[in-house]
């Protein structure tokens, strides 16, 4: 039977790939989400034929061929009858139609990791009531997941994360006058803008840190980050006796796309005969030059509704680095500024929501 999936950030970066291995599985797409690229989604929607649409921006139910029909909210998309909804909404806005793909009980391929840093317990909580289950679309995340099939947990020592190190990584010396063109340029991925920020600050591997943990349940102290630049490890589990497994492939996200929503199968893909890689180098991160891997760790250990605080801080600060009102440098300030002054609340939904709130507003009056 042809599998019926849905994507929730259809017009993005992962959203756009994921229509690809669409293409090369035949896969159903029967829902689409997007934010204001209409005409892109209308493209998608004509090749696609979906059963329902959502956007964000004013869509004219007109303009859609028949049989699709326009939903109420990108939630509603996400509950649509289907094998697996993929979660590709950057940042908490991604949070309440993963919820809903949880309380619907679906497969859900997820890339949006902001969700998992802010709800992982309270989304697991629920996917245990209704059935669901995640797998990770981020490739570290897929890595550790493809390490670990197979192994009993009591024998992982520890999960290793990869970062390519981001464009700055070897310049300049002064990162308070770099332009948000210099900060997208990503040597090794083609991302969406949020993500491409976040991996120059290296919060993407903060948030990553803590994506791990919710979703493989291993302590923090268990969890390092370890600079890769050629970006062709993904990932790497040690194991208490000492050995070590890493996945390693081409920087295609199709890759993690596809595993996630074919696992365990592993079918052929154009990508199967790419030349191996000359030289594979490993090195510390710069903490001081990148204090963001710190305050997610910080984060982490205060634990309660830190997280949400970190990321919804971090969210104000790199938007509004884009749009050219504070320098790179004052992101991470921002974020460490609102982590000192962060509520100490327990994780629950109400929470969740009121410290995401207060840390919009505070960061906001910030910057
Ligand atoms: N890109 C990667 O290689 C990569 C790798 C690992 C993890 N991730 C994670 O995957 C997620 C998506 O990243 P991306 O790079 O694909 O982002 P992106 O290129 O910026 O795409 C975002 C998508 O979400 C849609 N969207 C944004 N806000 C929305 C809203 N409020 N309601 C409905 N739709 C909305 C956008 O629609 P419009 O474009 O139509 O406005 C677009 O389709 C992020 O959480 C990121 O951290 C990405």
């Amino acid at each position: 039977m042809t599998k019926r999936i849905v994507i929730l950030g259809s017009t993005g970066s992962i959203g756009t790939q994921t229509l690809d291995v669409a293409r090369w599985r035949g896969y159903q797409v029967v829902g689409l989400v997007a934010g204001g690229n209409l005409e892109l989604l209308l493209e998608q929607v004509r090749e696609f034929q979906p059963e329902v649409v959502y956007a964000a921006a004013a869509l004219d139910p007109s303009q859609l061929p028949a049989g699709v029909q326009l939903v109420g909210s990108a939630a509603e998309v996400a509950a649509h009858r289907a094998d697996a909804v993929v979660a590709a909404i950057p940042g908490l806005a991604g949070l309440e139609p993963v919820r809903a793909a949880v309380r619907a009980g679906r497969l859900v391929a997820l890339a949006n990791k902001e969700s998992m840093v802010a709800a992982g317990d309270l989304l697991w909580r629920e996917a245990r009531e209704h059935g669901a289950s995640f797998v990770p679309v981020d490739s570290e995340h897929s890595a550790i997941f493809q390490c670990l099939v197979g192994e009993p947990r009591e024998g992982v020592a520890e999960l290793i994360l990869t970062a390519s190190g981001g464009p700055f990584r070897e310049g300049p010396a002064d990162l308070s006058r770099v332009t948000p063109e210099q900060a997208l340029a990503h040597p090794r991925w083609n991302m969406g803008p949020k993500v491409s920020i976040d991996s120059a600050t290296l919060m993407n591997k903060g948030l990553e840190v803590l994506e791990a943990r919710a979703l493989f349940h291993v302590p923090l102290e268990r969890i390092k980050v370890v600079i890769h630049p050629q970006s062709y490890v993904h990932s790497l589990v040690r194991f208490r006796d000492g050995q070590l497994k890493a996945q390693l492939g081409p920087t295609d996200m199709r890759l993690a796309i596809q595993y996630a929503l074919s696992y365990p199968k592993r079918p052929p893909t154009p990508l199967a005969s790419e030349p191996l890689p000359s030289v594979l180098n490993f090195e510390e991160p710069d903490s001081e030059r990148f204090p963001a891997l710190s305050l997610a760790y910080w984060a982490g250990r205060m634990g309660g509704v830190a997280p949400v605080v970190l990321n919804a801080a971090n969210e104000v600060a790199v938007s509004a680095f884009l749009s050219g009102r504070i320098p790179f440098t004052s992101i991470t300030r921002v974020v460490a500024k609102l982590l000192a002054e962060a509520p100490r609340l327990e994780l629950t939904w109400d929470n969740l929501y009121q410290a995401d709130a207060w840390a919009r507003r505070r960061a906001g009056e910030l910057v």
